[in-house]
């Protein structure tokens, strides 16, 4: 299973992001992570969708948004309308998961739910069972903000949930957010994680063609 990189722009200068965008298509980078946050499930604020669709034409790049908004269903056709390709609920946000999801795909888009470090998969049961969940994403730090420690219980959370995926055929994408740098990528990819959200690892001293380059070599990409 190829293993993909996801930086995360919330790590981003936000005063040259189309730069910063360019910069890591051109380092072979095709998936970008975006950070949804409202300063209400989150106390932070970042961007919606008005900044998602001026970058848009900047990049061929995959939109992967990650809704850390206590409303979701609010933002979803306006997403897509954007351009996003996937996006992800919080299961701790989301009265009506399954509905949620479900309409996630059928805008067209990819949905995927992410858990909080504190919150289990078991719940995701039946809703794997109806194949609509395309992505589980396993917080590793609490939402809300860039630059946090990976917490070490996340690995055992990761392999735990690929043991499930596997031992029962589902067929969703695991994603890990948070805290993720050069010391500990090897062992999520290890755990079962497949697509990996990095923030200020890959914005570290703003070399990001150096940085996405270090983390190629170290993952043999
Ligand atoms: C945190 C965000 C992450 C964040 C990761 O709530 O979901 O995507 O940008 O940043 P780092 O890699 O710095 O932990
Ligand atoms: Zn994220």
């Amino acid at each position: 299973m190829t293993v993909v990189l996801s930086p995360s722009i919330l790590a981003a200068d936000f005063s040259c992001l189309a730069d910063d965008v360019k910069r890591l298509e051109q380092s072979g980078i095709k998936d970008l992570h975006l950070d949804v946050m409202d300063g209400h499930f989150v106390s932070n604020i970042t961007f919606g969708i008005d900044l998602i669709k001026h970058l848009r034409p900047k990049t061929k790049m995959n939109f992967d948004a990650h809704l850390m908004v206590t409303n979701p269903d609010a933002l979803l056709d306006g997403l897509k309308e954007a351009g996003v390709n996937s996006v992800a609920v919080h299961v701790e946000a989301c009265k009506h998961l399954y509905h949620t999801v479900e309409t996630i795909n059928k805008l067209g888009m990819q949905g995927g739910v992410v858990l909080n470090p504190s919150t289990n998969f078991e719940s995701l049961k039946y809703m794997a069972e109806d194949n609509i969940i395309k992505k589980v994403l396993v917080m590793s730090v609490e939402p809300g903000f860039g630059g946090q420690a990976y917490l070490p219980m996340s690995t055992k959370k990761i392999k735990d949930l690929a043991n499930w995926k596997d031992e029962n055929n589902y067929n969703f994408i695991i994603q890990v957010d948070g805290g993720i740098n050069l010391n500990n990528i090897q062992t999520v990819v290890d755990a079962g994680a497949t697509d990996i959200v990095i923030g200020s690892s890959i914005f570290k001293h703003r070399e990001l063609e150096k940085n996405v380059a270090d983390f190629r070599k170290l993952l043999n990409l």
